[in-house]
């Protein structure tokens, strides 16, 4: 079998058995000792993607670039500040990461085998309405940016896959329904943005496979709603947040980010995907938790205007949910880590 073995900037090829780079067996100690790298050269490359992803400085993006450039995919941030994105991502801790402002996204998006689309103005701010305009706006502009360079790229060069992400807000809010992906949009400002946001992404060409993922609340430790809530939880001794009885659809971080990769590589990831852990809790249930991983007592409920104070208006995300089911991740068999929210919140907080 033809290998290719590496030791620094040396490449080399020989003949030799698979597992075998000399007489004896190869093993992890050569790689370590010796900095030997052997692999088979063309597998290698058909499963190396180029993924260009807006969005990637972000609390999901930063993770996923992470996870694709352990897995030796060639990945191009797409952002609108360089300065910014090179802060993110220094070259000594991602070497060979390509970063494109605006005017270069075509040539970045053109010879890329998948796109991710992750931007948008957060939405944890107050919600003034040139704000609110912003929220939607801003991911329907960057979508339809990304849409369009992927239309008009040459087929030869074209992107095959777009990974979108959109949320859960899509539904709107309930305390007794469940919803799941075949379950019709709401009616309020949130489940509007979603479906124009995703109405905008389903302009990508036929040839292009999409997948629409529903992003519930993302726990995490570094950034989303959890690292605003925590503080004024510790403030008021944590308790539930207005009346608890709320639905909360959560997602850990490295589940969603694995939900987008698997979306990357496998085919039958396609149309829409709700990016949730299999079993969503009541607000009360997720205070109760997070309580316990804190070592507070889940005693004086949170006012409201607590958690309004620092998520502004996006804080109805968190105190009207939905009760979110991934139907569609549990049909694909997609892996969840974390399936318990305390198991969940212990990961990230202890
Ligand atoms: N985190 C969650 O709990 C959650 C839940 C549901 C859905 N989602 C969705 O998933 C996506 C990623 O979430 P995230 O938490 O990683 O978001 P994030 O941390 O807020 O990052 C979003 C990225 O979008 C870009 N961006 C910000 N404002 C923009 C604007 N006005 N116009 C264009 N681009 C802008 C920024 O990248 P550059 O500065 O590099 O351009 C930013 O790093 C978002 O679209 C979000 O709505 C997230």
């Amino acid at each position: 079998m033809e290998l290719l073995c590496r030791v620094g900037t040396l490449t080399w090829s020989q003949s030799i058995s698979p597992l075998h780079c000399s007489s004896r067996p190869f093993s992890r100690y050569d790689t370590k000792r010796f900095g030997v790298f052997c692999a088979s050269d063309q597998a290698q490359k058909a499963n190396q993607m180029t993924v260009s992803v807006t969005g990637a400085t972000g609390f999901i993006g930063r993770r996923l670039v992470r996870r694709l450039q352990a897995d030796n995919h060639q990945v191009h941030v797409l952002t609108r500040s360089i300065s910014k994105a090179k802060l993110i991502f220094p070259d000594n801790g991602f070497p060979g990461i390509v970063i494109a402002e605006e005017p270069e996204w075509k040539d970045c998006i053109q010879g890329s085998t998948a796109v991710v689309n992750l931007a948008g103005l957060s939405i944890s701010t107050r919600w003034s309405p040139e704000i609110k305009k912003e929220i939607k706006q801003s991911r329907i502009r960057v979508t339809s940016k990304v849409v369009d360079l992927i239309n008009e790229s040459p087929e030869e060069v074209r992107p095959s896959v777009l990974v979108s992400a959109t949320a859960v807000g899509y539904y709107g809010t309930s305390e007794t329904k469940v919803f799941d992906e075949d379950s019709p949009a709401g009616n309020d400002y949130l489940a509007e943005v979603c479906r124009e946001w995703e109405a905008t992404a389903l302009r990508v060409n036929k040839d292009v496979r999409l997948a629409r993922i529903r992003i519930g609340v993302v726990l995490g430790k570094d950034g989303g709603a959890l690292a605003k809530m925590i503080p004024i939880f510790m403030m008021f001794a944590g308790g539930p947040l207005g009346s608890g009885q709320q639905w909360f659809s959560w997602i850990h971080l490295e589940d969603i980010v694995n939900l987008i990769y698997e979306a990357l590589t496998n085919p039958s990831y396609q149309g829409v995907i709700n990016g949730t852990a299999p079993n969503p809790v009541r607000l009360a249930e997720m205070c109760e938790h997070l309580g316990n991983v804190l070592g507070r007592p889940s005693w004086l409920p949170v006012p409201d205007f607590a958690l309004k104070a620092v998520l502004g208006e996006g804080a109805s995300v968190v105190l009207e949910g939905q009760r979110v089911m991934p139907a569609r991740a549990k049909e694909l068999g997609f892996p969840f880590k974390y399936r318990y929210v305390k198991d969940a919140l212990k990961a990230i907080l202890s």
